[in-house]
C-alpha cells in the first residue's frame, strides 16, 4: 500500500492577516518545489483561515487548528463545522496536546469532534501523544492506544478520511525528538490500533504523521521510516523557506 506523504504546517497562535500573505507569496515562488505526489497543508489561526484559503496555492490546502463538536451554540469563543465549511477548510486538526493540556479536551470530546468534522466533510488530524511523565514511566505505548482508539470511536471506517499524527509531547517546541526507529515502532503499534478500529484494508490507508521538533535537517529519516508518513510541524512551518526545505527533503 502506497500511502501519499504529507506536510502540515500547525502555525498555532502565529501569523496576522499581513504575515500570512507574506507566507503565500514567497511559497508562490517556489511552487516547483512542491512534488505533486505529495499532499501540503498549512493550519493557520481562525483569523487568518478565509485570506490563507484565498491567497496559498491550491497545492496547499489548509485546515483549522481546532472545532467545536456542536453546530451551533452558547459557547463563546468557540468555531462550529458550518463556518469553517464557508471558508473551504479540508483538514481540522484535532487533539492537539496543547488543547488537551491547556484546554482540558478530554478523549470523549475529541472523539465526537473527529465524528462532527467528518460530517462536515472534513479530514480531521487526530493528534495523540504522550507526555514526559507518561513516557518516564513507560506508559506511552497504553497512552497513544487509548487515545487513538477513543479518538476512532465515532470514526467513520475510511482510512483517507482521517490522519493521525503522533506527536510526544516531550518533543513539542523542545529541539529533543525520539529516534526515527522510536518514533516508528509507536506509529506502527498505532496502526494496530487502527486496524481494530477501522479494519486492515482502510488502517493500510490511513496516514500517519510523526510531530515535534520536526525541521528541514530531520524531516527526511523520520518519513524514511516504513509507517511513518509525512510531518506535522509547528515552531519549523512558520518560515516559507523552511516549509519549502522541508517539502524538498521528504
Ligand atoms: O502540531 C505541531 C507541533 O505540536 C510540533 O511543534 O514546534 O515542535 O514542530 P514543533
Amino acid at each position: 500500500m502506497t500511502r501519499r506523504k504529507m506536510l502540515v504546517g500547525n502555525w498555532k497562535m502565529y501569523k496576522t492577516i499581513a504575515e500570512t500573505r507574506s507566507f503565500a507569496e514567497v511559497l508562490g515562488r517556489n511552487l516547483g518545489k512542491l512534488s505533486a505526489e505529495m499532499d501540503f497543508a498549512v493550519c493557520p489561526p481562525f483569523t487568518a483561515l478565509q485570506v490563507a484559503k484565498v491567497v496559498l496555492p491550491t497545492q496547499v490546502a489548509v485546515g483549522a487548528q481546532n472545532m467545536h463538536q456542536s453546530k451551533n451554540g452558547a459557547f463563546t469563543g468557540e468555531v462550529a463545522a458550518p463556518m469553517l465549511q464557508e471558508i473551504g477548510v479540508k483538514y481540522v486538526v484535532l487533539g492537539h496536546s496543547e488543547r488537551r493540556q491547556m484546554f482540558a479536551e478530554t478523549d470523549e470530546a475529541v472523539r465526537d469532534k473527529v465524528e462532527a468534522a467528518q460530517e462536515a466533510g472534513f479530514i480531521p488530524i487526530l493528534c495523540v501523544g504522550e507526555n514526559d511523565a507518561e513516557r518516564n514511566s513507560g506508559e506511552t505505548m497504553t497512552v497513544v492506544a487509548r487515545q487513538t482508539q477513543i479518538g476512532l470511536e465515532k470514526a467513520r471506517p475510511d482510512g483517507d478520511a482521517i490522519v493521525i499524527a503522533y506527536e510526544p509531547v516531550w518533543a513539542i517546541g523542545t529541539g529533543k525528538t525520539p529516534s526515527p526507529k522510536d518514533a516508528e515502532k509507536v506509529i506502527a503499534a498505532i496502526r494496530e490500533v487502527v486496524v481494530v478500529a477501522l479494519g486492515e484494508t482502510e488502517a493500510a490507508k490511513t496516514r500517519i504523521l510523526y510531530g515535534g521538533s520536526v525541521k528541514p535537517a530531520n524531516i527526511a529519516e523520520f518519513v524514511a521510516e516504513k509507517d511513518i508518513d509525512g510531518a506535522l510541524v509547528g515552531g519549523a512551518s512558520l518560515d516559507p523557506e523552511s516549509f519549502v526545505a522541508m517539502a524538498e527533503a521528504m
